[in-house]
């Protein structure tokens, strides 16, 4: 059976791949900040489908090699590697201003969680996937694919767009490298999408705001809805698995067409 290893485990895109995964017979080990809910959503998924659970910050280099490494050693070797932390409340949130206001610490806060986070998970997890081939999936952003439109709604984004932007060069940069080894990696581009801080409710509440600020800024997806978490799931079992055994560097966009605005 496969084994996954899923930063941002606890969050909302971590644990909808984690369900997609499990569903098409995978494993996974779950890392994340947050222990209490990360011990919850191991519950959810059940004691079979759960390989491992680590407590970590995704920006502490020794931190994730070393959990990456007990996990591959308990469970023979690990063959995926998702990461999805990151987002939530103080993260995402701290660089929408204007980008002459943008203080450095909040611009290397951001990159250390949204790009080196993916940088030291990616570090670590190759070289175990080198040895038996896999795949990676990272999550960018529709963020990181145009660094502002659709309309206004990336508007004071430019340290989250430059991070994800970031994480799809890195992306393709590892699939350059790494097929030779049997080793895909592939990104998804999510648009809005319910998170463990934003639901439906405060997406409607954002939008509206916005349309108000901004009048006919077209952020609505031509589908008429935001993104779920499970929509987010489904594309990176898909990228993971062998139905996408030809697909690597790409960034699927998974914005439900907003950016076709
Ligand atoms: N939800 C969206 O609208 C959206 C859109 C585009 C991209 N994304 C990206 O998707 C990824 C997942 O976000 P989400 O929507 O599931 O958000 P979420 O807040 O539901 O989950 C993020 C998880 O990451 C964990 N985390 C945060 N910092 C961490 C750290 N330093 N070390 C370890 N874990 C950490 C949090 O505890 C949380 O459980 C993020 O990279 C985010 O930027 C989200």
């Amino acid at each position: 059976m496969e084994v996954g290893f899923i930063t941002g485990g606890a969050g909302a895109i971590g644990r909808a791949s984690a369900r997609a995964l499990v569903r098409d017979g995978w494993r996974v080990v779950l890392a994340d900040i947050d222990g209490d809910e990360l011990h919850r959503v191991a519950v959810d998924l059940g004691e079979q489908a759960v390989a491992g659970i680590f407590v970590l910050d995704v920006t502490d280099f020794d931190g994730v090699h070393s959990a990456v490494r007990e996990a591959a050693k308990a469970n023979g070797g690990l063959q995926g590697l998702v990461t999805a932390a990151g987002g939530g409340r103080g993260i995402a949130g701290a660089s929408k201003v204007p980008f002459i206001d943008t203080a450095p610490e909040s611009w290397d806060r951001m990159i250390e969680v949204h790009l080196n986070g993916v940088y030291y998970a990616c570090h670590a997890v190759l070289p175990i996937l080198y040895g038996g081939g896999g795949a990676i999936v990272n999550i960018a952003s529709g963020a990181g694919l145009r660094g502002g439109p659709p309309h206004l709604r990336q508007l004071h984004a430019s340290v989250y767009s430059a991070a994800k932007a970031g994480v799809i060069a890195l992306t393709q940069s590892i699939a350059q490298e790494a097929g030779a080894k049997g080793v895909r990696a592939n990104c998804i581009a999510p648009g809005r999408t319910e998170s463990r801080w934003k639901s439906w409710q405060e997406m409607e509440r954002m939008q509206r705001e916005e349309e108000t600020r901004y009048p006919g800024s077209g952020r609505a997806s031509p589908l008429g809805r935001f993104g779920r978490a499970s929509d987010m799931g489904e594309a990176v079992a898909f990228l993971m698995s062998e139905r996408a055994g030809y697909i690597t560097g790409a960034c699927l966009d998974v914005t439900g067409g907003i950016r076709l605005h």
